[in-house]
C-alpha cells in the first residue's frame, strides 16, 4: 500500500511520516529527495519547482506495488491508496515557519494555506481515500496511533475534523493583510 502525507508546510509531515513507516514497517520516502535524486524540478532559490504530471509518473514507475510511507506537500498529486491530510492550528503554523526562520511572505502565505484548506481542498479535487487529521495539542505518537486505528477500522475517508475560521482572529498578525 502507499500512503501519502500532505499538509501545509510545518504542519508535521516529515515527523508524523516517519514514525507511521517505522510502525508499519514500509518504506519511508521524501518527496523532495526523491525528486531531487532524480533530477526532476529545478531549483528557485531555496525552492525545487518540480512538474506535477513528470514527479507523478516517476513516482508510479518506481513504486507501485510496494509499501511506502511518501512525505511531501505534493504527494497528493501522486496515484496513492491513500492520503492523509495532516492539520495543524495556523498559530502553529507561523510560530513552527518563524522558528526556521522563513521569511514574513512566507510564513504568510502558508499560514493562510492552512486557514482557508488549501492542501484538503487540492487532496479531495485528486483522490477518492482522504483521512484528515488534526494534529494540534496531540503528539507525534498520538496522531500516528490515530491513523493506524482508522486504516485498521478500513475508513478510507474522513474529513471536515477542523474549521480554522472560528480561530481567524488568533492568526491575524501573520496574514498579509
Ligand atoms: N502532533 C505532531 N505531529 C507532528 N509534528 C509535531 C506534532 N507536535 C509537534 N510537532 C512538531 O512540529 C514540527 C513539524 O515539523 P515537520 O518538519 O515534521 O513538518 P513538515 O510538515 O514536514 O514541514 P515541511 O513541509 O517544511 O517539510 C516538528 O518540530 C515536530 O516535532
Ligand atoms: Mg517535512
Amino acid at each position: 500500500m502507499i500512503i501519502a502525507v500532505t499538509g501545509t508546510p510545518g504542519a508535521g509531515k516529515t515527523t508524523v511520516s516517519k514514525l507511521l513507516a517505522q510502525k508499519l514497517g514500509y518504506e519511508y520516502v521524501s518527496l523532495r529527495d526523491y525528486a531531487i535524486e532524480k533530477g526532476i524540478g529545478e531549483m528557485k532559490g531555496d525552492e525545487l519547482e518540480v512538474e506535477v504530471d513528470e514527479l507523478a509518473y516517476n513516482f508510479e514507475r518506481d513504486f507501485k506495488g510496494k509499501d511506502v510511507v511518501v512525505d511531501g506537500h505534493l504527494s497528493h498529486f501522486l496515484n496513492t491508496d491513500l492520503v492523509v491530510v495532516l492539520r495543524a492550528h495556523p498559530r502553529l503554523i507561523g510560530e513552527r515557519l518563524t522558528e526556521r526562520g522563513y521569511s514574513r511572505e512566507k510564513i504568510g502565505e502558508n499560514v493562510e494555506a492552512e486557514l482557508v484548506d488549501v492542501i484538503l481542498v487540492e487532496a479531495l479535487e485528486e483522490n477518492e481515500n482522504v483521512i484528515e487529521v488534526d494534529t494540534t495539542g496531540k503528539t507525534p505518537e498520538e496522531v500516528v496511533n490515530e491513523i493506524l486505528g482508522l486504516i485498521e477500522k478500513g475508513v478510507e475517508k474522513r474529513v471536515g475534523v477542523v474549521d480554522w475560521s472560528e480561530v481567524y482572529d488568533e492568526v491575524i498578525p501573520y496574514l498579509r493583510l
